[in-house]
């Protein structure tokens, strides 16, 4: 990466970390925040002890067979939550903000917020891994909570 790029890509960071930590989240892509870039950001350590991790063009390399479920929210789709089913473990190679190669493996908790991050920057969301059934119950309420929020902002 050239310089300026460099620090254009470091200075996205540490708003994506500011944007995510806010919320707060454990994970946040470019896509959400408006950036064309295979960039994601994830921290699942307690406020007190964070671990920040930067994954730049993040690649899934192995997924397990067995599969695990868990409920699952988003920074995209505020106070929407739902099951989602995945691998149970994956491992995912990626460079770091040095540009390092490197790799993630993990399971539970970690394994779940690396593919709904790595989903995000094909267009994904967690929504679209649930029956067309729940996905538009989920979409209906947001759209009601949207139109909501604006009747409030309206009335003031
Ligand atoms: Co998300």
């Amino acid at each position: 990466m050239a310089a300026a790029d460099d620090a254009a890509v470091r200075d996205l960071v540490a708003r994506m970390f500011a944007t995510m930590y806010h919320a707060p989240g454990i994970g946040l892509a470019a896509p959400q925040v408006g950036v064309a870039l295979r960039l994601a950001v994830i921290d699942l350590a307690p406020d007190d002890k964070r671990t920040p991790h930067v994954l730049i063009n993040p690649e899934i390399v192995a997924v397990s067979k067995e599969l695990a479920t868990r409920e699952e929210g988003c920074l995209s789709l505020p106070n929407m939550y739902a099951d989602v089913t995945r691998p149970a473990q994956v491992k995912v190679r990626y460079l770091d903000i040095d540009g390092a190669r490197r790799e993630i493996q993990g399971d539970g908790l970690l394994a779940a917020c690396l593919q709904h991050e790595l989903d995000h920057l094909d267009g994904v969301l967690f929504v679209d891994h649930l029956s067309a059934l729940k996905r538009n119950m989920i979409l209906r309420k947001l759209a009601k909570d949207q139109k909501a929020k604006e009747q409030t902002a309206g009335d003031r």
